[in-house]
């Protein structure tokens, strides 16, 4: 499952290269979407759907589905959501996840942009307000450029190769041991982070 997917091609991707996969697009808006679903219908695939809604509004239908959800390069409430852990994106991204599945995400962003400077730093620093939704993070790290053409984001060319990238991963707890009121840190959970090379 793919959140903020835009034109959707990292779905595409996976549905076409994995059969077996079922993937899933969801972006607030229709605009990009809608371009990859017919990219997806012209292309026969059926083993991928596209679901037109923020992440703040989605059903609880969804809970608990993806073995992996992703996240690309957000923009807008998503990635304010994800950059301060506001409960508002937080608690239906970590929904999304099924115990034991992983959320996996590239960020960028900076004061200039309005943002807060989304640093691997900054991400171990709300490891606590992560695993209060079951969010455990295995690994925060300065992205490279294999994690970001893995994407097969859109977005990425835009930002240029100098625009500072950090990839984060994360693991849904199987049981709801510890959430919201249990503190977690980095060093307990073995979290690796290269913080020494510049972010
Ligand atoms: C910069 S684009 C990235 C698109 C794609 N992941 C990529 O890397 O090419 C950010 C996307 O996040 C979506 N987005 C922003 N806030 C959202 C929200 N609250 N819920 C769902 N999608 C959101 C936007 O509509 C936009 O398509």
């Amino acid at each position: 499952m793919d959140v903020g997917a835009g034109d959707g091609g990292y779905v595409f991707h996976r549905a076409r290269t994995e059969p077996e996969t079922f993937a899933i697009a969801i972006d607030a808006s229709p605009d990009a979407l809608v371009s990859g679903a017919w990219r997806a219908k012209r292309a026969g695939l059926t083993n991928l759907a596209f679901l037109v809604e923020g992440v703040e509004r989605l059903p609880q239908e969804l809970a608990g589905v993806a073995n992996e959800v992703t996240i690309h390069f957000p923009w807008g409430s998503l990635l304010r959501g994800l950059s301060a852990a506001d409960p508002t994106v937080l608690s239906p991204v970590a929904m999304l996840v099924k115990p034991g599945g992983t959320l996996r995400v590239l960020l960028s962003a900076t004061e200039r942009d309005g943002y807060a400077d989304v640093s691997p730093g900054w991400l171990i620093r709300l490891t606590a307000d992560y695993a209060a939704f079951g969010l455990d993070l295995d690994q925060a790290r300065p992205a490279d450029p294999s994690d970001v053409a893995k994407s097969r984001s859109a977005w990425s060319k835009r930002l240029g190769p100098a625009r500072p990238v950090v990839f984060a991963r994360y693991s849904r707890r199987s049981s709801r041991r510890g959430l919201i009121s249990g503190g977690t840190s980095p060093a307990r959970h073995g979290i690796q982070s290269t913080l020494n090379r510049p972010s």
